[in-house]
């Protein structure tokens, strides 16, 4: 009755962004993300058969308000879904993160959760469930089941069995590309995503054309993956994720996670391309941009954000699959 998982963050290439159903996290279009090694979290998960309150520990601290109840929320549906009566659980979970990755570790948690709680409980390993179950902590977690290129397929269920994230390529398939987190800024965002989404679904007029070009968008980018063309890849994530923040901008009240400098850092990829240097961005709901390269610019690219403002670059690469690991 105890597992431990470890699975890694992920960034759209095509952006999820706003939800058909708030409970069961479902998306009004798909969205297809790389899922990024080396960073990773550990969750370990511990049934018992006693009555009571969930021990939750995240990074070495007692969680306690939102961030406990979404775990046990999803302790909850696996307590629910199981053969045998489970208790209450024991869950220890921590990441690898540099405090100043930028990246949401939102993402690799809720998967490693998924997996450690799911095995936990006695369940046989099944990416597809796993998925299901991590996007109900969080919709982009859904997507850090697999490594490698994943597609989220919206689905069209109002149960939200059909929608889970499922592996286009392989960790393996573009070994060469990079992908550098900025840290222009250190800044906790001010409108979380879970918020401003529902914002942008809510108040903005161009929602149902973001909807309908990011659905096109999340199949029309699989083939440049397939070829490895890292300026088709490029260009497409750029302007998705452009029109993510344009939606964005025109929500009311008006959001916008962008600051100086990552519109600095934009300007300085436009200049990188017009040098010769293969660098697009993408921006996640934040300040921080992540730039897609290739091994071989990745030190230039590296120097360019930091001569704009970075205070770190975390350099990230495909990574793989969720996995089973020994206890700590
Ligand atoms: O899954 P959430 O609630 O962390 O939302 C993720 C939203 C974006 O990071 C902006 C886009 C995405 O697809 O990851």
């Amino acid at each position: 009755m105890r597992a431990t998982a470890k699975a890694h963050p992920n960034i759209a290439l095509v952006k999820y962004w706003g939800k058909r159903d708030e409970r069961l996290i479902l998306p009004h279009q798909s969205s297809l993300s790389v899922t990024l090694g080396p960073l990773a979290v550990t969750t370990m998960v511990e049934f018992t058969t006693e009555r009571g309150a969930d021990e939750v520990r995240i990074n070495g601290r007692t969680a306690a308000g939102a961030e406990r109840e979404r775990v046990v929320a999803l302790l909850d549906v696996v307590r629910r879904e199981a053969k045998k009566r489970l208790g209450r659980a024991r869950m220890v979970s921590a990441g690898d993160f540099p405090a100043a990755a930028g990246l949401a570790s939102s993402a690799a948690a809720f998967a490693a959760l998924a997996v450690a709680a799911r095995t936990a409980a006695g369940f046989a390993r099944d990416t597809r469930a796993e998925s299901i179950l991590a996007r109900r902590g969080s919709g982009s977690a859904c997507r850090s089941v697999q490594g490698g290129f994943v597609r989220w397929n919206r689905g069209r269920r109002a149960d939200g069995k059909d929608s889970f994230g499922e592996q286009v390529f392989g960790e393996r398939h573009w070994p060469e590309l990079r992908l550098l987190v900025g840290m222009v800024s250190r800044e906790e965002k001010e409108v979380k995503s879970r918020d401003g989404m529902r914002a942008t679904v809510e108040t903005s007029p161009y929602y149902p054309a973001w909807a309908k070009d990011a659905e096109a968008e999340a199949r029309r980018i699989v083939p440049f993956i397939k070829r490895r063309d890292l300026e088709a890849v490029g260009t497409i994530a750029e302007q998705n994720a452009w029109r993510m923040h344009a939606t964005a901008f025109a929500a009311m009240p008006p959001l916008c996670y962008l600051k100086p400098q990552t519109l600095s850092v934009i300007e300085a990829c436009r200049e990188l391309r017009r040098r010769g240097t293969g660098a697009w961005f993408t921006l996640d709901a934040g300040p921080n941009p992540v730039l897609l390269t290739t091994a071989g610019d990745e030190a230039t690219v590296a120097r360019v954000l930091e001569q704009h403002g970075a205070a770190e670059v975390v350099s990230c690469r495909p990574g793989g699959d969720a996995e089973l690991v020994p206890a700590p």
